[in-house]
């Protein structure tokens, strides 16, 4: 099992990584020194597959909320609360998250909420959660103007990243967090490109439990380094965004319908691709080798059929924007350059070449 260090101004947390670590939850709380927590959380899918064992080993409640995007908000967070208040959890209780982002970023808000805030642990069970969404203390819900406006930095006293969860995850869910492992790779270890699982046709077998292991810690790795330099995203942190000017748009576009958040970035990663390109950032050998990687993942829902204007229009109301107008993250051949300026009109071609194939 690997273990991980995030520092955070509310306190510093550990992300453990391994096959199985989640059905030795007791052993690896007492590693921690933590007590054991007295409700967990997951969703109706992932409550029956990896939330209901560790509740009994640990004799707490279970609480299984419905899934889905639309269910990441108010509601849930207030359902969670009342439901702690039921069960008499009082300021020292733990609270554990056992789910994907929408799990983990909803219990970690009620968590942050709860009697002006309680500790609680995470327990990602997709990829994209793992590396990402469970890691660098953000938690929060959405509106119905957009997503993910109503949060806290409240991060979790400690990642439980269970590898062994991803064998039950859908491919579809697994190849889009995939992505989010190769926006890491390029931004802070290309050598990580190189675990890649070389097949099309990737799936929880195409890697061993091991490999899977070393692929998310050294992604969770990447994030770590840059969240314990930069919690709330004054500089460094922005880093993280590549892929996600255009990424974001083409989600918000399409209604939140049609692609996974990792689908999205991954058309993003080859939109700024081709920016970075023409900037002189990247190289033409550097532009291939993160097509390449980009291309691995397998097919993807098709952007050809959007108009680029309207979805280019999404970029200038995404949260990103300052005075000078959008920021984008490009990709140089070692790493990531942030800050630089794209007009709509540049964006608007860069989609339109990218539609084109
Ligand atoms: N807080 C952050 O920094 C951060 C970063 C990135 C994304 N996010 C948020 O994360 C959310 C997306 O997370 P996600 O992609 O994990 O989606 P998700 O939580 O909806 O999970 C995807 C689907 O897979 C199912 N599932 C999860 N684990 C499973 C397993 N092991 N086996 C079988 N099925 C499983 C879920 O029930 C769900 O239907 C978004 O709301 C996004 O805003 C947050
Ligand atoms: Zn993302």
């Amino acid at each position: 099992m690997a273990r991980l260090e995030l520092k955070s101004a509310h306190g510093d947390y550990i992300t453990v990584v391994g096959p199985g670590s989640l059905g030795r939850v007791r052993e690896v709380l007492e590693q921690e020194r933590l007590a054991c927590p007295r409700s967990i959380v997951a969703d109706t899918t992932v409550g029956p597959l990896h939330g209901r064992k560790p509740a009994a080993a640990m004799d707490c409640t279970a609480l299984e909320l419905p899934c889905g995007e639309t269910n990441k908000n108010w509601a849930a967070v207030e359902g969670i609360c009342r439901h702690w208040l039921a069960i008499g959890l009082d300021r020292s209780a733990l609270a554990m998250a056992v789910g994907g982002g929408i799990v983990t970023d909803t219990v970690g808000f009620a968590a942050a909420s709860y009697l002006r805030g309680i500790a609680w642990i995470a327990a990602p069970t997709t990829l994209l959660g793992m590396v990402d969404a469970a890691v660098g203390g953000k938690t929060g819900v959405n509106l119905p103007e957009g997503k993910n406006l109503v949060g806290s930095f409240w991060p979790p006293r400690l990642v439980i990243a269970d590898t062994a969860t991803l064998s039950t995850l859908p491919p579809r869910e697994l190849r889009a967090g995939l992505a989010e492992v190769v926006k890491a790779a390029w931004i802070g270890d290309h050598a990580l490109l190189a675990l890649l699982p070389d097949t099309t046709d990737i799936g929880y077998d195409s890697l061993t439990p091991h490999e899977w292991e070393t692929l998310v810690a050294r992604s969770v790795a990447i994030k770590a380094e840059i969240v314990n330099a930069d919690e709330r995203e004054a500089g460094l942190r922005k880093a993280l965004n590549l892929g996600h000017t255009m990424g974001h748009a083409l989600e918000a576009a399409t209604g939140y319908q049609r692609l996974l958040h990792g689908e999205a970035v991954a058309w993003g990663l080859l939109a700024a691709a081709t920016l970075g390109r023409r900037r002189g950032l990247l190289s033409a050998d550097g532009e291939e080798t993160l097509r390449r990687a980009v291309g691995g993942l397998g097919s993807r829902p098709g952007i050809a059929d959007l108009d680029a204007e309207t979805v280019c229009g999404f970029i200038a109301v995404d949260k990103k924007r300052d005075a000078d107008g959008i920021a984008w993250v490009l990709p140089t051949d070692d790493g990531v350059a942030l800050d630089q300026r794209v007009a709509t009109a540049e964006a608007v071609e860069v989609l339109k070449e990218l539609q084109r194939g």
